[in-house]
C-alpha cells in the first residue's frame, strides 16, 4: 500500500541511498578482510597438512625400506654372485702376474675382500628358487668356507707381497672349492 507512494525521485532519496552506503561500506570491507583472512589460514593449514602428509608418506616409506633390509633374504641369485662378483674378482686374483706398485697389490687384496664378501652373501644361497634350502646343506657350507679362506690366504699373499704365496693361494686353495661345489650343485 504505502509502498507504491515511495517517490524515487523525492529529494530524500540519494542522500538516503549515500547514508546507507557509508553504513554498509565498512561492514563488507571487515567482511572482506576477515574473508581474506580465513582463506590465508585455510592455505597455510593446507600446506602444514601436506607437509605433514609428506612426513607421514616418507616415514612410512622408510619403515618399509627398513623393513625390506632388515630381513636377510637374498637379493641375487647365485649366478648373479658367480658372474657379478666372483668371476670378476678370481680374475684379477689369478692373473696377478709380476706385481710391481703397491696399487697393483692393492688391487688384488681388494678383490680377496671381494670374494669373502660373495662368500658371505653365499652361505644364504641365492634369491633364485631354492637356492636358500641348496646352502643350508652341509656340502655346499664346506665348499664355499673353503673359498673364503682361500681368499683369506691371498690377502696375507699380498700383505707380504708374495707372489709365490700368492699363485699357490690361487690356484691350490681358491680353484679347487669352484670346481666341487659346481660339480655337485651346477644343473647342467
Ligand atoms: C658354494 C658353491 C659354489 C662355489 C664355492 C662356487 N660356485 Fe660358482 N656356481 C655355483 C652354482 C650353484 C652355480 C650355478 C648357478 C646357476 O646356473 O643358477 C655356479 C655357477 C658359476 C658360473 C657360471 C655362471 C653362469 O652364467 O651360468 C661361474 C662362471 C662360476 N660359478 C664361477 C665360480 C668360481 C670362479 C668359483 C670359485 C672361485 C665359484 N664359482 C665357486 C656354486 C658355487
Amino acid at each position: 500500500m504505502c509502498f507504491k507512494n515511495i517517490d524515487t525521485s523525492h529529494k530524500l532519496y540519494p542522500t538516503l541511498v549515500s547514508v546507507f552506503w557509508s553504513r554498509i561500506h565498512p561492514l563488507l570491507q571487515q567482511l572482506t578482510m576477515m574473508i581474506n583472512r580465513l582463506l590465508d589460514r585455510l592455505i597455510k593449514m593446507q600446506k602444514k597438512i601436506k607437509l605433514i602428509a609428506v612426513a607421514v608418506l616418507s616415514a612410512v616409506g622408510l619403515s618399509t625400506t627398513f623393513a625390506q633390509t632388515d630381513s636377510y633374504d637374498p637379493l641375487l641369485t647365485v649366478k648373479e654372485i658367480m658372474n657379478g662378483l666372483i668371476t670378476p674378482t678370481t680374475t684379477t686374483i689369478w692373473g696377478a702376474y709380476q706385481l710391481e706398485s703397491d696399487a697393483q697389490w692393492q688391487e688384488v687384496r681388494n678383490a680377496a675382500l671381494s670374494v669373502i664378501a660373495a662368500g658371505n652373501l653365499l652361505q644364504l644361497g641365492g634369491s633364485g628358487e631354492g637356492e636358500s634350502a641348496m646352502a643350508a646343506e652341509a656340502d655346499w657350507r664346506i665348499y664355499n668356507l673353503q673359498m673364503i679362506d682361500a681368499a683369506r690366504q691371498v690377502i696375507v699373499a699380498t700383505n707380504n707381497k708374495d707372489e709365490e704365496a700368492l699363485s699357490a693361494a690361487g690356484n691350490d686353495a681358491l680353484y679347487p672349492p669352484c670346481e666341487s661345489c659346481h660339480q655337485q650343485y651346477q644343473v647342467r
